[in-house]
This record gives C-alpha cells, structure tokens and sequence, in this order.
C-alpha cells in the first residue's frame, strides 16, 4: 500500500504554531526510542489527558478483568488487610500513583472504620492527578486526611518520619508493577523497603498467568477502546512534538510472549513511511509492518508475587485471589533485616 493513501484529513489543516519542547521526559524518550530499532516507546506517555480518560474506559470493558477482579478481592478482604497490615498500630495509607479511584476507596473505608480516621498519603509525579484526588477523596470519605506527595517513586521513596506508634500500609495495586521488566520492578519494591520501618507493610496487585484467548481479548477488546488508547501515543506525538504520524498508518496490536509471561502491545505501520518529529528535527523511517513496542504487561505465576517480595525484605503475611485465580493481592511485612 501506498503511504499516500492514508493521508488524513487533519494533515492538511494548517501546522499550529506551537512552542514545541526539544527537551523534557517526553523529548527524550522519543528521541532515544525511535532513532534505534527495534523502535520503543515508554507505557507512562499513554497517560496523557486524553489517554487518562481512555484508561477510564478500559477498566469498565467487559474483557478487561484486572479493575473488576481486583475490587471484588479488595471489597471481600478490605477489613482483613487493614487489621493485618496495623497489627493494632494506627495506620498511615501510602499510595504509589494517585488515586486508583474505587480501590483505594474501599481500603481507606476500611481503615476508617477500624481507627475511626487515616492519613493518606499518594505519591505521583503529576501534581495535577494529585490535586484531583486529594479533592475527590476528602469529600466522599469522612475521616481521610490527604497530604500528597509529588514525587518518581520509581527511583526511590522518600517518605516523613512516622509516629513511634503508627505504621505505614503501601498500596501498589491494579498490576502497575506489570509494566515493569524483572529487575526494575525488583529495584522498585527494595526502593520501596527501604523508605520503610520494621513491621511496615506493602500492598502488592498482579496480575495472574490465565488461558491465552482471555488476555488477548484483555488487550484487544471488540469496541476498540485499546486500540484507540495505545494510537493515542502517537497523536499525544503529533500534538507535543509536532510530529506527523498519521494515525491511519499504524494499528494496535497485542501479542502474548510466552517467554517472557507477558503481554505486549505494539503500534504496526500498515506501509513503508517516513514520519517527521519536528520538535527533534527528526526523521523515522518505518517498513511496512514494522512495530513500535509501547507495553509490557507481565503475567505472574501463582506464588511469584511472594518470592518477588521475600527478595526485597518483605515477609508474606496475606495472600488474597478471586475464584478462578486472575488477580493476585499479596501482603509484604517489612522485615527487620534487609
Ligand atoms: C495500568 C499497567 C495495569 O497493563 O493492564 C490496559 C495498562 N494497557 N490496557 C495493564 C493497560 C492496556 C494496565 N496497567
């Protein structure tokens, strides 16, 4: 096919005049991910504004099992992990990416209703996610205190001094930890150790290994909304960078690695084509079928989860799943010995 025949109607309009950034996390990425092949592109740029909101809409998909598997684990156990994580110590809430909505929810209710108050406390780079949740949350749960914390957690966790009576719980759940390859999400979780006390606790959400047919519908699902999630990259590209992919030219595309126990998700161009970064003065040449990968979401084996922990200073003290075994929610005690 001829990459003419993909030319958009958007591309003829005007080229808006903006001050595109050749600097900044986003430049870089592109830059460093699309001059070498295989071409790559970071899971982070999908959440945009635009991208948030379709995030939003893949949690409600009927193939999409993660969100519901893990609240119907969450709303069974609330009570449970609360009391196990305080060990009869007041309880701080600490959250890594801020607000994950209804979840979160369910647990912060939890702790309310066992010390009648919490301090929550998420931590996200984006101020702005933080401010929402801050706002959200405070109004619709009586007795949570919100103090945000604006900060990379991958990189480290650098946390206040707590009380000589209180502990800290630290929720990562709805299988973020997915995104990340073996090491970095080992680098993350002893990141994560060390930011805490003795008898702390960690909060662990994976996603299981299940038949191959449910995962790729997961990430595939009929109305397209995935689809239109990870093409969205490329239009935050054209819109931050100037650049001019034509989102016609390349489709979504999930496949499962065996190998590696996880999905991937790629952005194939449907022709040979050359797309333009004006923000980078740079030229991508793309063969027909050629792939940008723009996800990894790992898949757990039973009892992972607990041996990633135990590598990180973290005791198993609670292990919760569904009935069919989907979703994994692990509790991790802060040992005394690292
Ligand atoms: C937010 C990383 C858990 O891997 O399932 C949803 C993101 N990607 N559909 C996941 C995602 C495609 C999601 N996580």
């Amino acid at each position: 096919m001829n990459p003419a025949t993909f030319r958009s109607a958007e591309a003829t309009l005007e080229t808006p005049v903006a001050p595109y950034a050749d600097s900044g996390p986003v430049a870089a990425c592109v830059r460093s991910g699309l001059s070498t092949r295989p071409r790559r592109l970071p899971p982070w740029l999908f959440y945009d504004e635009a991208g948030s909101v379709l995030f939003e809409r893949i949690t409600e998909l009927p193939e999409y099992y993660l969100t519901r598997t893990e609240r119907g684990i969450l709303t069974a156990h609330a009570s449970e992990m609360i009391a196990l994580a305080a060990e009869g110590k007041e309880l701080r809430i600490v959250e890594l990416g801020a607000g994950s909505a209804d979840k979160t929810r369910l647990l912060l209710a939890a702790a309310v209703a066992a010390q009648g108050r919490v301090l929550y406390e998420p931590v996200d780079v984006s101020a702005t996610a933080l401010d929402a949740a801050q706002e959200r949350i405070e109004r619709e749960i009586p007795g949570v205190t919100v103090a945000p914390r604006v900060m990379d957690y991958v990189h480290g966790l650098d946390l206040d001094a707590e009380g000589e009576d209180e502990r800290r719980l630290v929720l990562y759940i709805g299988s973020s930890i997915g995104n990340f390859d073996p090491e970095d999400a080992a680098r993350l979780l002893v990141g994560v150790r060390k930011a805490l006390r003795p008898g702390d606790a960690l909060l662990l959400g994976v996603d299981l290994v299940k038949d191959i047919p449910t995962l790729l519908a997961a990430y595939d699902d009929a109305a397209g909304v995935t689809a239109e999630f990870n093409l969205n990259v490329l239009a935050r590209l054209n819109r931050e960078l100037g650049a001019n992919f034509n989102l016609r030219a390349f489709r979504h595309k999930a496949v499962w690695d065996a190998v590696h126990s996880r999905m991937e998700m790629y952005l194939e161009s449907l022709a040979a084509q050359k797309v333009h970064v004006r923000a980078l003065g740079l030229d991508v040449e793309f063969a027909r079928r050629e792939r940008i990968h723009t996800e990894n979401s790992y898949k757990y084996a039973p009892g992972q989860a607990e041996r990633m922990l135990e590598s990180a200073g973290f005791a198993a003290a609670g292990n919760w799943s569904d009935a069919d075994g989907w979703f994994g929610v692990c509790l991790g005690r802060a040992e005394r010995n690292v």
